[in-house]
């Protein structure tokens, strides 16, 4: 076997330099491997045979090809979509080294597009009128909903006019802070449409952070629902909307429209508080304006929306997406990475507040045609069988989530998955965080009954699609592995020295070459974008994962290296949390960690030294937690707070996160070497508090 292995990783399949993965050839020869690999779970010749990529050496055919010629390769794909006026003579023109001058991406300059016509129009156009764009499920059981891709189109028409007659423009921001009812894939489609910039607040973030990316995108107009039913509690979203328009306001920014949908099941309008003037009920303009709308036409470097998110210093950043090499990345990775096909029916558990709804429950799905499940609930609302209920109801066939749900559900009794059929599931997928083995396995056989492959899809916000995936039925998989890049991808991997690191290796994942679908820049930041993801590692886009590749080529994830925690997929940054927690009048300083969480992956562990002469409390944890909903959301809230005495810190006043980890771990016998702190003592205090705190 292992001379075999050797034969086939000597065979020069790639060229030198470009985007080599040697030890892929190996999986060719899957027998060989998996005499040596218990844990290679393969397809079924059957999945096999009608997969979009049925074998290794395609998936080769087609890789080796996308980055020789990465021009050839995208432009042919983007010639699927409709193009006002087709690009200019460079496909892409880039600068990923900073060494070279500012970092510049671009992809299809001076075609002329729109994603919306070619999410819509042109699908109803080819004949999918009548097909189910969206079914939407609500959170109560028996309250649902569809829109075709005609009335749907319809009814993006209606909002995109009324948006033009109060006066939003080509280039002009617009915030949308709406949970999931069909009206949120619905704003995003119709501020395209008439190349306004969207940007989706993720309905679960507090007054306070809405109001900050409110102040920084300077919107003409938000776009809100008066409550929503989440499992069995009511938010009350326009509330919330409320107090972020005054406290932007008092910041300079004030929004002059608030567009409120009524969203009956959850709160009726009587109920509602109203600011005359301000705030105008959906349903009262909405439906008044034509249901056809021209479109605007933009440049595929246009600006297409901007979602915040988090990093390692600071407020959060606006990550910037244009609309060609977007539209062009989302759709090929939607097709391929979930072997689409026009029978499916495809549900993503995401919520469009975050990147994952933006590219695959939005755009990417929709730019194929495809039928989309759009769910407003909770997983485990009336009962952890929900999911499965679902499935069954509309016949999903792709099914895409996130591990935390995995985990939370696989700790229920089997009895929920095995009630419901899910016969018509045939490929599932991960994404958000490493998906551990053991969750994997309990997906692939309890959940997909050992029948589906699993795409564990790694991407970011940044990437705009996926990069590092499986291609279902191309090759055989190893549970909690994301396999190999996408089309076009080059991944690295590199040293603390920035130099690439090959074969069987771990290190920091960076990116050679740009894709379509990578941001363009932090909005109005360009300095930051380049600082924090091109000048770590100079010639490369720095992810600030971890990653290691095993001897057979596979990629394996290993979570952030910077000061970012991923609690249950939501990427929050630990300096975000420590403001929240020092503005607390009785805190005097706080530094967190993330630490390890058996349902969401990492919890947030805070390490809080209060002002002098304050005494612990268990009044004053709760207190300090209720500061960090309040300034973040309910998502971000401690986990843990451990009262400090002193913080660990470096002579230099640095504040050892190091040490913080072990701590919070409870790995004691890792500490490491703490005789460069400022006061040593401090550890001890730390590890006795700990205890009890
Ligand atoms: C993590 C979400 C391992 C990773 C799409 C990344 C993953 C961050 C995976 C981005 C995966 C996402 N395996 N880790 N399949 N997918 N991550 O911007 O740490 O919310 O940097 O985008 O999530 O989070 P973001």
């Amino acid at each position: 076997t292992s001379n075999r292995l050797r034969h086939v990783e000597s065979m020069a399949i790639f060229p030198s330099g470009a985007g080599k993965i040697p030890a892929l050839n190996a999986v060719i020869l899957g027998e060989a491997l998996a005499s040596e690999e218990d844990d290679l779970v393969f397809p079924s010749d059957e999945f096999s045979q009608q997969a979009l990529v049925p074998s290794p050496q395609k998936y080769l055919e087609i890789y080796k090809r996308s980055v020789e010629d990465p021009a050839g390769f995208w432009s042919d794909i983007a010639s699927e979509f409709y193009w006002k006026k087709k690009w200019g003579d460079k496909v892409y023109d880039d600068n990923f080294d900073v060494r070279k001058g500012a970092i510049k991406i671009e992809w299809f300059k001076g075609g002329i597009t729109n994603i919306c016509y070619n999410c819509l129009d042109r699908n109803v156009e080819a004949g999918l009128g009548d097909k189910v764009a969206m079914y939407w499920e609500g959170n109560e059981l028996n309250v649902d909903g569809k829109l075709t891709y005609s009335e749907l189109l319809q009814k993006v028409c209606q909002l995109a006019n009324y948006l033009k007659d109060i006066g939003v423009k080509k280039g002009d921001a617009v915030i949308v802070y709406l949970p999931m009812l069909m009206e949120l894939p619905m704003t995003m489609l119709a501020c395209a449409r008439i190349g306004a910039v969207h940007s989706v607040v993720f309905a679960g973030f507090s007054a306070e952070s809405l109001a900050q990316r409110i102040v920084d995108c300077k919107p003409k107009v938000v776009i809100t629902c008066n409550a929503v039913n989440r499992g069995s509690k009511v938010i009350y979203l326009k509330d919330i909307v409320d107090t972020a328009l005054v406290e932007s306001a008092k910041n300079g920014v004030s929004v002059d429209v608030c567009l409120t949908y009524e969203n009956k099941s959850a709160m009726s309008r009587e109920n509602t508080k109203w600011q005359e003037g301000r705030d105008i009920w959906w349903q009262d303009v909405v439906p008044n304006y034509p249901s056809t709308c021209a479109v605007e036409w933009v440049d595929a470097e246009d600006p297409l929306f901007l979602l915040y998110t988090s990093g390692s210093t600071g407020k959060p950043k606006g990550v910037l997406h244009t609309t060609g090499g977007y539209m062009v990345y989302t759709a090929t990775t939607f097709k391929y990475a979930f072997d689409y096909k026009s029978s499916d029916i495809y549900w993503c558990t995401a919520d469009c507040g975050w990147i994952t709804g933006h590219s695959y429950v939005t755009y990417g799905p929709m730019l194929n045609g495809a039928s989309v499940l759009v769910f407003e609930g909770a997983p485990n609302y009336p009962d952890s069988g929900r999911c499965w209920d679902i499935v069954d109801k509309y016949k999903v066939t792709i099914f895409y989530t996130a591990p935390t749900l995995v985990r939370s559900l696989m700790r229920e009794s089997e009895e929920y998955v095995k009630k419901y059929s899910r016969k018509s599931l045939r490929v599932l997928g991960s994404v958000g965080e490493p998906i551990n083995p053991s969750a994997w396995r309990w997906f692939y056989n309890v959940v997909g009954d050992s029948r589906c492959p699993i795409s564990d899809t790694w991407w970011q916000t940044e990437t705009g699609g996926f990069l590092i995936t499986p291609l279902p039925g191309a090759w055989p998989q190893k549970p909690g592995s994301a396999t190999f890049p996408f089309f076009g991808v080059q991944p690295v991997i590199v040293d603390e020295k920035g130099d690439e690191i090959e074969g069987e290796c771990s290190g920091y994942l960076c990116i050679k070459g740009s894709w379509p679908g990578a941001f363009r820049t932090l909005y109005g930041d360009h300095e930051r974008y380049e600082t924090t993801y091109f000048k770590p590692f100079a010639g490369y886009y720095f992810s600030g994962d971890g990653c290691s590749r095993d001897k057979d080529g596979y990629h394996w994830l290993t979570g952030r290296v910077d000061d970012v925690i991923n609690v249950s997929g939501h990427r929050i940054g630990t300096a975000e949390v420590e403001s929240a927690l020092v503005s607390h009048p009785k805190c005097a300083e706080a530094a967190v960690v993330g630490v390890e969480h058996e349902v969401k992956g990492q919890g947030i562990y805070a390490f809080v030294t209060l002002v002098e002469g304050e005494p612990y409390s268990e009044e004053l944890r709760k207190s300090l937690i209720l500061t960090v909903r309040k300034q973040i959301g309910a998502f971000a809230a401690p986990d843990k707070i451990h009262w400090a005495p002193g913080l660990p810190k470096t002579r230099s006043g640095k504040i050892m996160r190091r040490i913080l980890r072990k701590i919070a771990a409870r790995q004691l016998d890792e500490l490491g070497d703490t005789s460069t702190l400022a006061d040593p003592s401090v550890v001890e205090q730390l590890i006795a508090l700990g205890e009890d705190s």
